[in-house]
């Protein structure tokens, strides 16, 4: 049976989303005792501690969450002034994704992104008939001009990924601001800010705009500072009227009650937070002279993760990194060339990515 002729034409032509390597898969391949992991901006000091109690306290797995999730999606809203039905609620951001872009996203419409970012974008509007159109960014960052004078007539959508991934570069709160003043009324923005709370003051606050301009949307995540990414919890901040449509097409209870119930703790959970970004800080302090050491540029990161450039390709780096039990992502597979993606990990780890990224340098001299 030839299933290319049952499958529809855009999925036909898909790679599937290749995530980095396992801690399993990394000691099995070069009989490693103990790995790092530092390939998926996870936070390094685990699960906020509240969260993790919420969840372990969780009984009556045999009922239905109650899929309103009122409560969670009030103290989402309201450190921002926003209200209950300005929240999405969703199993991992990457599901509120879906749902939007199921919702918005017809085909032929134009998405504009940057390239390289967030592979899902581009993935997403394929998989709805959209076209992506790609735009390079400028010294790591999005190039906010190009990006406006690649909006059409077709243009149903403009992504910015504040920080960036993968390069942990963000956008100017000034340059963002004339951006999305430019933007016509019809064209959504989507402003994914998986990573705003590592960010430095003075950036851009997507809530900000979500009062300010009807047709924007920010993506939030509990996957990083707050430790869940197994757990899956993500939201999006946007206009009700908007956001109506895409509640019509999220999966029911595609929140669990552990993902509720631990989402609604860490929000509490203010001493993991802090330390979380003590280390994230701390970590950018140690690492940041460290590179400049080794001669190994990196871009100013507004996030918990850093882009190196690396001696030779960034595939061989990748590893050799792996060979010494660090797992980074290589950017030959992220669209960014002769960089690693790293983690910012606590100081221990830290240090040993230092050790390595030398003796990389010292094997390429
Ligand atoms: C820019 C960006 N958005 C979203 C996500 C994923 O978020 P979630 O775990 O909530 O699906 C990531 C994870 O790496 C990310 O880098």
């Amino acid at each position: 049976m030839d299933y290319g002729k049952v499958v529809r034409p855009q999925v036909a032509s898909m790679n599937p989303y290749t995530p980095g390597t396992t801690v399993s898969q990394a000691k099995t391949k070069y009989g490693l005792s103990s790995v790092v992991k530092l390939s998926s901006n996870e936070n390094p000091l685990g699960t906020s501690p509240l969260a993790a109690a919420a969840v372990a306290a969780v009984d009556d797995l045999n009922i239905y969450v109650d899929d309103d999730h009122l409560e969670l999606r009030r103290r989402l809203a309201e450190p921002y002034g926003l209200g209950v039905e300005h929240v999405l609620v969703g199993h991992g951001s990457n599901d509120v994704v879906r749902t939007l872009f199921s919702a918005f996203v017809a085909p032929g419409d134009e998405v504009v992104v940057a390239d390289p970012t967030f592979s899902l974008f581009p993935k997403d509007a394929v998989l709805f008939g959209g076209v992506p159109v790609k735009v390079p960014l400028r010294d790591g960052v999005h190039d906010l001009d190009a990006m406006r004078a690649a909006v059409t007539a077709r243009t149903r959508m403009v992504v910015v990924v504040d920080p960036n991934n993968p390069t942990s570069t963000r956008v100017e709160r000034d340059a963002f601001a004339r951006f999305a003043q430019a933007l016509p009324d019809g064209v959504i923005l989507m402003l994914d800010q998986a990573y705003r709370e590592y960010m430095p003051p003075g950036s851009v606050e997507g809530t900000d705009w979500v009062k300010e301009r009807p047709a924007t949307i920010v993506l939030r995540t509990h996957s990083k500072l707050y430790g869940l990414a197994a757990l899956r919890f993500g939201y999006a901040l946007g206009d009700p009227e908007l956001l109506s449509y895409a509640q019509r097409v999220r999966i029911p209870f595609g929140v669990s009650r552990p993902a509720e119930v631990a989402a609604l703790a860490a929000l509490d959970d203010h001493d993991f937070v802090r330390r979380s970004l003590d280390t994230n800080e701390a970590g950018k302090a140690m690492l940041y002279p460290a590179l400049a050491d080794l001669g190994l540029h990196v871009y100013a990161s507004a996030a918990n993760f850093l882009a190196v450039a690396v001696p030779g390709t960034a595939n061989d780096a990748y590893e050799a990194m792996l060979r010494r039990g660090i797992v980074t992502r290589s950017g030959d597979a992220l669209g960014m060339p002769g960089r690693l993606r790293i983690t910012i990990g606590t100081a221990e780890q830290n240090a040993l990515v230092v050790a390595a990224l030398r003796s990389l340098v010292a094997a390429a001299a």
